[in-house]
């Protein structure tokens, strides 16, 4: 089984990537084989601008993207929607997304942006069939140990948890897909 965590926050100290870093070292400690996509490592371009698809950022992308049974995203919330990055990934390889199991991390500055991801979630299902894991994972500046500084961590135990439950839920639910054939 092969799932893909994105990691979508542009900050250099952003706190969903460190949600992400620990959905994959849960995902290693089940034996997943897993990978690590963090978005300041390519340099996406917006989608649409002219040949965006044919570059070699976004094809990477789109290769992970399509050869993966699950993909958890670690999204950060901006304006009450997730980040601009999480959505161009959506728009320049919107095929690849056809079909998969997606599982959501937000990390955002208050506890009133909690349904921000949806509509992130629903036009996945209603575009590309996506099936949406039912656990999802929400934190804020709170949760966070050191944070914004390099050796910043999950504070929260109850955090820590959910990521936990959230790489498990997605591993059971990646198996029964594959074994029911609908994916
Ligand atoms: C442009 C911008 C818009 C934001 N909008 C929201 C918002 O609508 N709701 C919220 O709770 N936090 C908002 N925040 C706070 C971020 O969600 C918060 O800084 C979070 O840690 C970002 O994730 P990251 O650290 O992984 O980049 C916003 C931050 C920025 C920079």
């Amino acid at each position: 089984m092969n799932i893909v965590v994105i990691s979508c926050s542009l900050d250099l100290l952003s706190r969903s990537y460190v949600l992400a870093r620990q959905a994959v070292d849960d995902l290693e400690k089940m034996g997943v084989d897993v990978r690590l996509y963090d978005l300041r490592e390519y340099k996406l371009p917006l989608s649409d601008i002219d040949s965006a698809r044919q570059t070699p950022a976004a094809e990477t992308l789109e290769a992970a993207i399509s050869e993966a049974c699950a993909i958890i995203m670690a999204v950060p919330i901006y304006n009450f929607y997730a980040n601009a990055a999480a959505k161009n990934l959506v728009e320049l390889v919107g095929g690849a997304w056809n079909n998969k199991l997606v599982g959501f991390m937000c990390v955002a500055g208050g506890r009133s942006s909690y349904m921000a991801v949806m509509s992130l979630a629903n036009s996945l299902m209603l575009d590309f069939r996506c099936l949406i894991v039912p656990r999802f994972v929400y934190a804020t500046g709170d949760d966070f140990e050191n944070d914004r500084t390099e050796e910043m961590s999950i504070g929260s135990d109850d955090v820590r948890a959910r990521v936990t439950e959230l790489a498990e839920t997605t591993v059971r639910l990646a198996q029964a897909i594959e074994s029911a054939d609908i994916g």
